[in-house]
């Protein structure tokens, strides 16, 4: 990309970068867990998490102090359960390795567990002015468009390229030029439905809009379909209180869950399971039935709200202000407890209409 086109994007990110309260400093600690977080999710939903980590956490210090089922409520709903953890590792290690200064290279923080390419190049260039340019959807997006790019950005070696071609027209300021390559791609040079050109201050540079290919740009292309899995989610009740689990090894782990079963079971085969496993229940009846979606693969999950005679082993049984407060259940189980949170309510609904009318 030519250096004055990129200082014409960095000239307007100068005068209109969004107010967000990670650009208020150049802390490491602040844009480290802000650029995490904005992986996971949109800039609006990461206000909030971004507020509620930095007055629990404060500090690297009480990060890598913290308790883990404390971090997980955290981070719950951000998804990628992971990226907490690895957060919790690298502070422990800025601690003992660095004696609690965030290390100020790029390899140094690359070095750190959980922090790859994209996250130590925004780290070392915003908060320590490195020359290393960030790739992230929003860089490939406006890059491919400018440069009028074809070739297929789900491909590493494509993503390498484009990432040694920026860095050879870096601005010193590279911070800077991240920070408003990725806010234009956020703001002006959108996904999809219509980019704002006509407000773009690098229209006149932009071989995308010129020769009109914009629209189709950039390509991606991905060969791998997701890996599906069906489950069927059992929400046992007794009392306004839900069995949970705690996940062992593996996707999710140390996050709790309903009690499920591998596999989309019809009403009978689920009479004959609580028959089996001896558990006294009531009349139950079909939950919601949805499909979440991970990166590397698919639930497809079905659910029934079973109401039990008696709490029983091995499950912790919680109300659902407990749940709500102590307990991190990740995304994929929401759509249940959201959708009995609701079921109760009408319910009670229903009871305070008919106490009315006798
Ligand atoms: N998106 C993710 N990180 C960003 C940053 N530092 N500036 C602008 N947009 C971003």
């Amino acid at each position: 990309m030519k250096e004055e086109v990129m200082k014409k994007i960095m000239a307007w990110y100068q005068e209109n970068q969004r107010p967000l309260p990670w650009r208020e400093d150049t802390n490491p600690y602040h844009v480290w867990i802000s650029e995490v977080m904005l992986q996971q999710t949109r800039i609006e939903a990461v206000i909030r998490y971004y507020h509620r980590f930095m007055k629990e956490l404060p500090t690297i210090k009480d990060l890598a102090n913290v308790e883990d089922e404390k971090l997980m409520k955290l981070w719950e709903g951000l998804g990628y359960y992971t990226r907490a953890r690895n957060l919790k590792k690298a502070a422990i290690q800025v601690m003992e390795r660095f004696a609690g200064e965030f290390p100020n290279t790029y390899e140094e923080i690359l070095s750190l567990p959980g922090i790859g390419e994209y996250t130590a190049s925004a780290i070392a260039s915003i908060c320590f002015h490195e020359q290393q340019a960030t790739i992230d959807g929003n860089v490939l997006r406006v890059y491919t468009r400018v440069q009028n790019d074809e070739r297929n950005i789900a491909e590493e070696k494509t993503k390498k390229d484009i990432r040694k071609n920026l860095m050879k027209t870096l601005p010193k300021d590279a911070g800077t030029f991240n920070q408003g390559i990725m806010e234009l791609g956020e703001v002006i040079c959108i996904p999809k439905g219509s980019p704002k050109c006509e407000i773009c201050p690098i229209q006149k540079d932009c071989t995308g809009y010129q020769k009109d290919t914009y629209q189709f740009l950039p390509k991606k292309e991905m060969n791998r379909g997701k890996k599906e899995e069906n489950y069927t989610v059992l929400v046992f009740e007794k009392e306004g209180h839900l069995a949970l689990e705690k996940r062992g090894a593996g996707l999710l782990e140390g996050l709790w869950q309903f009690p499920n079963i591998s596999g989309h079971l019809s009403e009978k085969k689920i009479k004959s399971y609580l028959k089996e496993k001896a558990i006294a229940h009531q009349n139950f009846k079909k939950g919601p039935s949805y499909v979440h979606i991970f990166t590397h693969k698919k639930w497809n999950i079905t659910s029934y709200i079973i109401p039990v005679e008696n709490e029983f082993t091995p499950y912790t049984w919680v109300s659902l202000e407990d749940l709500e407060k102590n307990y991190a259940l990740p995304s994929a189980f929401q759509p249940i407890k959201i959708a009995y949170q609701k079921g109760t309510r009408e319910n009670e609904k229903k009871c305070r209409n008919f106490n009315l009318s006798v």
